[in-house]
């Protein structure tokens, strides 16, 4: 399986510290964010990667992370959003590099505290299809949100007013190669972006989705609440534990 992480956007919801530099690249605890969803898919046993990034300073990431030496890697593949167009739109840029294997999608603002190791052997075990990670959140209206019936998924809500369950939808994803068929077919939401949301839900019309919940703690880092609990849950327990 080949590993994507997703490391675009403008983040604006962190401005001013995103003026001078890309919200992936700010310190969560010691390291820079983006080291965090790099080990993780290296936990899982991802060795062939690819960063989408964007915005005004991309070539930051090549000074940081070079070819992956650090992280014990051979090569670092890169690729470059123009533009806004959403999180779906960045990952069709990855179809050059997927060719026919699965791929597993990272979020560059998803930070765990454990790993998916088991989540990626199930999901090569599955014929086809897609497999996402659940986690119990307090405040799931502030992401996607699924809709479940008995242990089904019969539904994501992208950032629903009335929550019908109390879990988020983490930015961990995994799928089979007709990703990129789905989403060719995707309109923008009222966002004016192409969303994630539309491409699990596409699976789940096609029977095709499968969930684990997700071990340990996780947090998204996008917010300047969720940077400041990302670094101090970091700093507590450590991030990426193989335990
Ligand atoms: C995105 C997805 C959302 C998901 C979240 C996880 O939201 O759209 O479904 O739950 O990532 O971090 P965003 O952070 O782009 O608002």
């Amino acid at each position: 399986m080949k590993g994507i992480i997703l490391a675009g956007g403008l983040g604006t919801r962190l401005l001013p510290l995103t003026k001078i530099t890309n919200k992936h690249l700010l310190p969560v605890h010691k390291e820079p964010m983006i080291y965090y969803p790099l080990k993780s898919l290296i936990n899982a046993g991802i060795r062939d990667i690819l960063l989408v990034t964007g915005g005004n300073h991309a070539g930051d990431f090549l000074k940081l992370l070079g070819n992956g030496s650090e992280f014990g890697l051979e090569h670092i593949n890169y690729t470059y959003q123009e533009g806004e167009g959403g999180i779906a739109e960045a990952l069709g840029l990855a179809e050059y590099f997927a060719g026919n294997d699965r791929i597993c999608v990272m979020l560059g603002d998803n930070i765990i505290e454990k790993n998916f190791v088991q989540a990626a052997q199930d999901f090569i075990k599955q014929p086809s299809g897609a497999k996402i990670l659940l986690k119990k959140v307090p405040d799931p209206e502030r992401f996607g949100v699924p809709i479940l019936d008995g242990d089904k998924v019969v539904k994501i809500e992208e950032k629903p007013s009335l929550p019908r369950s109390p879990y988020a939808v983490t930015g961990i994803y995994m799928y089979d190669h007709t990703v990129f068929d789905i989403i060719k077919t995707l309109k923008p939401s009222h966002r004016g972006e192409l969303e994630i949301t539309d491409v699990n839900n596409a699976y789940i019309d096609k029977g095709e989705l499968t969930w684990n919940v997700l071990e340990g703690w996780w947090t998204d880092a996008g917010t300047f609440e969720s940077l400041l609990k990302a670094s101090n849950l970091v700093a507590q327990t450590g991030a990426n534990r193989m335990d």
